[in-house]
């Protein structure tokens, strides 16, 4: 029973995760208006909180999980996979950082919009996030499945 429990938190999480960031990438398409700014700041917020969630509930799954955690332990997929997730979240730190700044900006002026140059950075930096938690979900599908290589 708990090692359903943790797989369905972990989906749900792992799920709240890819609608923030598919929220964060619709968002950033558009104009960015202060009133933008505002709902990315607040949405990515979220985003530190679900990341945190997926790292809790993940690392009870590897030990508290049916598998047991020497089954993680030499599986380099999980590594791959763990790897690619810490490579997701150094990415989301200059979105995060661009996102309190340009709040700050519109709190002082309501008719700040961010340079172009620097949103299409975010932009970027938050489609390549995208990608790459697709890929974790495969190194995921791999790593239940596969010990090894
Ligand atoms: C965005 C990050 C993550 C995504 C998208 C993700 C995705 C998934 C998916 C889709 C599965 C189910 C695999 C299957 O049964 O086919 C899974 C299982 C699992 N994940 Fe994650 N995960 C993430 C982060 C983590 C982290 C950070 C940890 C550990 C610290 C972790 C540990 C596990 C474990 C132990 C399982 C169970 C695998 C098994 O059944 O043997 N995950 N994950």
């Amino acid at each position: 029973m708990l090692d359903l429990t943790l797989a369905v938190l972990h989906h749900l999480t792992i799920l709240s995760l890819i609608l923030i960031v598919g929220a964060e990438l619709a968002l950033t398409r558009g104009e960015l208006t202060a009133a933008v700014v505002r709902r990315l700041a607040s949405i990515d917020l979220y985003y530190g909180i679900v990341a945190g969630l997926i790292v809790a509930i993940g690392a009870a799954r590897v030990v508290l999980g049916a598998k047991g955690w020497v089954f993680y332990l030499h599986n380099p997929w999980f590594f791959a996979k763990i790897g690619t997730f810490l490579i997701v979240g150094v990415l989301s730190i200059h979105p995060t950082m661009m996102f309190l700044r340009w709040r700050r900006a519109a709190t002082a002026d309501p008719a700040f919009t961010p340079p172009p140059a620097a949103a299409t950075t975010v932009r970027r930096a938050i489609l390549v996030e995208a990608v790459l938690l697709g890929l974790i979900v495969a190194f995921a599908a791999a790593m239940a499945r596969f010990g090894s290589f």
